[in-house]
């Protein structure tokens, strides 16, 4: 999720794009850049690391000029250095793009183009979007944008100045949000509100398909077919806080919000519907080398460690290979059996946390494959490791980790697909397996929509001081991450168990004052944990169950029941996990925390 702002208007472009920036950190950088133009042509500066690296690099020398772009960027194709940072050139420099969004058929339009002998200098798919305009381009650069995107598969907000007309900006629309701001004789773009509330508060929202022609005289909206489009102006009611929280009250509700978008964006390129396989080149590994791992070793720390719990089911069931899931604290100062024959998955979303970072630095001393599911591009980890999948699951800015954990278990899917099928998983279980999980988001989606229902049972809930989270099998790991989620937001005390396990000590804990949190999904366990809800019951515990269908028998048990829709037994957790992260959301907002940043807490612990 990059952030984008471009100007065009009476005043100095620079030192305004770089304001705009600033109100843009939050949607995540690595790397940042302005494109002006001015009676020198293009002026084009860039430079990876935090925006203060843009304006060091600047040194307080702006670009004259009165039209530009600029651009902050969270990494999706190719590592956050400078070069890849945007904006990017056409083959001839005259045309900068900056972008938020991925190009599909980038590589399939680069090596066109490349035939056509076109050099590049990055490896975004953004660059060659820019050279594809270029090409077209014969003197006006709203044309030649229209028919470039016409050869384009993918999402993008999008921003083109042209150094041949310095009195025109072009953007473009399509699945990553882009407006207008429209001021008294200057106009804007930009990817949200945020770089523009100090200029005007009205603003015209683009929608997909659609594009918008600024010059010094106004904007026109227009699709790719050049027919013009009559947009409503809108007038922006929040404040900028409200603005880079999207509208949410927190960051934590509004990544909680996101996972059917982030989980898409993690399963996004990687099914092979055909085959009943995943894609998973990013691993590094080839069939061959996929079919020698004898052993698997998952290390993380936190909610990363419950998803490699969830792994650990996932590939045993249907990979049939054995699997340790290891705290990477433990495992980094143990003398761990693991050798060239033992595949060692980290799981991190920041790609910084010490410990993981240790464990992998000690299974790669012992001669392991390494592989990485993190979510942060370039990270520590990420460079570390021998290969793996990023989670494209955009900045999770909130510390309490909520799309990390979906999009985790979902990478964890994309894995386990990929050896079950090169071992005994048929191409119709693989199948089966795939359309399961492209009907995850939508599902979470589903759930999303309900959240007012787990506003109402938190609202039961909210003044007691323990809880017990219980679930079987593949909801066991969801059982603490339930716990975990409840504990570091609202410091209410939680503990995650096996329902089985209760009636060896934690059933002593069950009165009228402990709330028991069930996860129950109809999987081949439900009627076990039908009898551990009776246990509790007979204890006056207080049951919330997560069920499949509020039927008759759970009704007659559970003090509240939340149904939840049908999946495989193995992808329930990437649902299970919904109410609970609302229900800690909306208990710890009844009790006045700190829901973003808890007591004590860090985003990432880079210390030991
Ligand atoms: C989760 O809500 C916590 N913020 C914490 O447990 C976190 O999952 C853990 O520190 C691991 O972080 P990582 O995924 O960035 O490695």
């Amino acid at each position: 999720m990059c952030g984008i702002v471009g100007y065009i208007g009476p005043r100095p472009a620079a030192g305004l794009l770089i304001e705009g920036l600033k109100r843009l950190e939050y949607r995540g950088y690595d790397s940042s850049g302005i494109a002006v133009v001015n009676g020198d042509g293009l002026k084009i500066f860039k430079a990876a690391g935090k925006l203060t690296q843009l304006e060091q690099l600047l040194d307080g020398r702006l670009p004259h000029g009165t039209i530009g772009i600029g651009h902050t960027r969270w990494a999706t194709h190719g590592a956050p250095n400078t070069p890849n940072a945007h904006p990017h050139t056409d083959q001839s420099g005259r045309i900068a793009c900056i972008h938020n969004g991925i190009i599909e058929n980038a590589g399939a339009i680069r090596t066109a183009l490349k035939q056509r002998g076109h050099t590049f200098k990055s490896e975004t798919d953004t660059e060659v979007l820019a050279h594809l305009v270029g090409e077209f381009y014969q003197g006006n650069l709203e044309e030649a944008v229209a028919m470039a995107l016409g050869d384009v598969d993918g999402a993008y907000g999008l921003a083109f100045v042209c150094s041949d007309e310095p009195n025109v900006l072009v953007a473009a629309r399509k699945g990553s949000p882009l407006l207008v701001g429209v001021g008294e004789g200057e106009w804007f773009v930009a990817s949200d509100a945020s770089p523009l509330l100090q200029y005007t508060r009205s603003v015209v929202y683009l929608d997909d398909g659609e594009m918008a022609v600024l010059t010094r005289d106004g904007y026109r909206i227009r699709n790719l077919q050049k027919a013009r489009i009559s947009k409503p102006v809108s007038q922006i009611e929040w404040d900028l806080a409200t603005i880079e929280r999207g509208g949410y009250d927190h960051f934590m509700l509004k990544e909680i919000f996101e996972q059917a978008e982030s989980v898409e964006n993690t399963l996004r390129g990687h099914l092979l519907e055909d085959e009943g396989t995943a894609r998973v080149t990013g691993l590094n590994m080839t069939d061959d080398e996929l079919k020698q791992v004898q052993r698997i070793v998952i290390t993380a720390c936190g909610t990363s460690w419950h998803s490699a719990l969830i792994g650990e089911y996932m590939l045993e069931e249907m990979a049939r290979i054995p699997v340790e899931v290891e705290y990477a604290s433990e495992f980094r100062y143990r003398n761990p059996v693991v050798d060239e024959r033992t595949l060692v998955i980290g799981i991190s979303q920041s790609g910084e946390t010490a410990d993981t970072l240790a464990a992998i630095r000690e299974a790669k001393h012992r001669g392991a494959r390494t592989i990485g599911l993190v979510n942060v591009v370039g990270s520590t980890i990420a460079r570390e490791v021998d290969g793996g999948i990023y989670l494209h699951a955009g900045p999770e800015v909130g510390v309490a980790s909520t799309k990390a954990f979906t999009s985790q278990v979902a990478a964890l899917a994309l894995v386990t697909l990929r050896l079950a099928r090169l071992r005994n998983l048929s191409i119709l279980q693989g199948r089966q397996f795939i359309q399961a999980l492209k009907l995850i988001p939508a599902q979470i989606q589903q759930i999303l929509g309900r959240a007012h229902e787990v506003k109402a049972i938190a609202d039961r809930f909210v003044h007691h001081n323990n809880a017990l989270y219980l679930g079987r099998g593949v909801n066991f790991p969801v059982a603490l991450e339930g716990a975990l989620k409840l504990k570091e937001i609202s410091y209410i005390h939680a503990e995650g168990y096996p329902a089985a396990e209760m009636k060896h000590g934690p059933i002593a804990l069950i009165d009228e004052n402990m709330p028991v949190v069930f996860i129950a999904p109809r999987d081949a366990v439900y009627q076990k944990i039908l009898s551990n809800i009776e246990e509790v019951k007979a204890r006056r515990g207080q049951v919330i169950a997560l069920v499949n269908e509020c039927d008759g028998q759970v009704d007659r048990l559970a003090d509240v029941c939340f149904e939840i829709p049908e999946t495989l037994d193995l992808l329930t957790p990437l649902l299970t996990v919904v109410p609970l992260q609302l229900f800690s959301y909306y208990v710890a907002v009844r009790r006045g925390c700190n829901v973003d940043q808890p007591r004590n807490l860090a985003k990432s612990v880079t210390v030991e």
